[in-house]
C-alpha cells in the first residue's frame, strides 16, 4: 500500500517549486532525497559542464538557487526552514538538508516573492528604455546582503563597457573552442526537441538588439537561424551588476546561488528582468581581472543586467518525480 503522509505531501511541494531555480545551460544540476518533510539537495554531478565549468562553481550556484527556492516554499508553506550544509567525501554531490521546522507565518513579501517562482524567466537580448523602480536596487542589494553576498551595480559607464568587451572576448573565445562548442550544442538541443532540460529555441531571440555597450549572447543558435522572432525595439542594455563573494569555496558558491535567486524573484516581482552573462567568469584570467579591476578584489559570481523587457519566453524542466527519490 502506497500512503503518503503529510510530511511527504509537504517535501512533494517544496520541489515541485525548486525545479523551477535557474541553473547553468538548464543543466538543472541537481537530484532531491526525501525523507518525511526533509529535503536533502544533492549536485547530481554528470550534469557539471566539464569544459565550462570544470570546479563545479556554476553548477552549485544553481543547486544554491533551488536551495533558496526550497527555503522559500517552507516559508509559503506557514513554516520556517531549517538548514544544515552537509559535506562528506564518500558522496561529494551532498549539499544541504532542508527540515520543514515550527510554523511562523511567512511576510506579505515573501508570499509575493514565491508567487515569482514560475513566472520568472531568464531574459536575453536588450532592455526598455524605462529606469528601474525607485529603490529597488537598494532593496535588491539588501536582499544579497542577507545571504551572506554583494551585489555591485556597475554605474561607472566606463566599467559597463569594460565588463562588455570581456564578455564578447570570452564569448569568442568560448566560440574557437571545439570541446566547448560541442558542450553548447549538447545543451541547446535542436527545434522540436522533447528534452525537459537545456536552453531551447523558444528561450532565446533569432536577433539581438545591438545595445551600447552590447553583452555578447551565448551562441545557443550556432548560426542555423534558431530562436523566437520579435518586432519591438529594446534596445538598452539595462542596469548592469555583479554578485560577489569575499572568498572562492564551495559555501560561497551556494551563498551566491541563493542569494541569486533571492535577487531574481524580487526584481520579478516588480516586473523586471534579468539576463546573465557569465562568460567571462569561465575563463580564470578575465574572472582574475574582473575581479581586481571591478569587484575591490571580491571575487565575482554572477554577471547580470536587470531592465524591462517585453518577450514570451518559454522554458521547461524535468518534473520533481523525475529529480526525487528516497533518501538513502
Ligand atoms: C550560474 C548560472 C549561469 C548562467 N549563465 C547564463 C549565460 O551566460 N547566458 C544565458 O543566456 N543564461 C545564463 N543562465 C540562465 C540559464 O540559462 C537559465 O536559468 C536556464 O536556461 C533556465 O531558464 P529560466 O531561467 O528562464 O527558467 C545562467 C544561469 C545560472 C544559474
Amino acid at each position: 500500500m502506497n500512503v503518503t503522509t503529510e510530511e511527504e505531501k509537504m517535501a512533494q511541494r517544496l520541489l515541485d517549486e525548486a525545479v523551477w531555480a535557474p541553473s547553468v545551460h538548464n543543466t538543472q544540476p541537481w537530484w532531491f532525497g526525501t525523507r518525511g518533510s526533509t529535503v536533502t539537495v544533492h549536485a547530481e554531478l554528470e550534469r557539471r559542464l566539464s569544459v565550462a565549468d570544470p570546479d563545479g562553481r556554476e553548477m552549485l550556484i544553481s543547486c544554491g538557487a533551488a536551495l533558496y527556492t526550497l527555503r522559500l516554499a517552507a516559508r509559503h508553506l506557514g513554516r520556517h526552514p531549517h538548514v544544515r550544509f552537509l559535506s562528506d567525501p564518500g558522496r561529494p554531490g551532498l549539499i544541504a538538508d532542508v527540515a520543514v521546522g515550527e510554523p511562523g507565518q511567512a511576510t506579505v513579501e515573501e508570499e509575493r516573492m514565491y508567487a515569482q517562482i514560475r513566472r520568472r524567466r531568464t531574459h536575453r537580448g536588450g532592455f526598455r528604455l524605462e529606469g528601474l523602480p525607485a529603490g529597488l536596487l537598494q532593496t535588491l542589494r539588501t536582499h544579497a546582503y542577507d545571504e551572506g553576498v554583494m551585489l555591485r551595480i556597475v554605474a561607472d559607464p566606463r566599467a559597463r563597457i569594460a565588463l562588455a568587451a570581456l564578455t564578447e572576448v570570452a564569448e569568442q573565445t568560448h566560440r574557437q573552442n571545439p570541446a566547448y562548442a560541442a558542450e553548447m550544442a549538447h545543451w541547446a538541443p535542436r527545434p522540436g526537441s522533447a528534452r525537459l532540460d537545456g536552453v531551447h529555441d523558444d528561450a532565446y531571440p533569432q536577433t539581438h538588439e545591438h545595445t551600447d555597450p552590447y553583452f555578447a549572447e551565448r551562441d545557443f543558435a550556432r548560426g542555423q537561424g534558431w530562436g523566437l522572432l520579435g518586432d519591438d525595439q529594446q534596445d538598452a542594455t539595462g542596469v548592469v551588476v555583479l554578485i560577489t563573494t569575499d572568498t572562492d569555496e564551495r559555501p560561497d558558491w551556494l551563498r551566491a546561488g541563493q542569494a541569486l535567486q533571492r535577487v531574481l524573484l524580487r526584481a520579478t516581482e516588480d516586473g523586471v528582468c534579468a539576463a546573465f552573462h557569465t562568460q567571462a567568469l569561465e575563463i580564470p584570467q578575465l574572472r582574475d581581472f574582473i575581479r581586481a579591476g571591478y569587484c575591490d578584489g571580491a571575487y565575482p559570481q554572477m554577471i547580470l543586467r536587470l531592465g524591462f523587457a517585453d518577450s514570451e519566453i518559454a522554458s521547461v524542466r524535468r518534473p520533481s518525480a523525475d529529480v526525487s527519490r528516497p533518501e538513502p
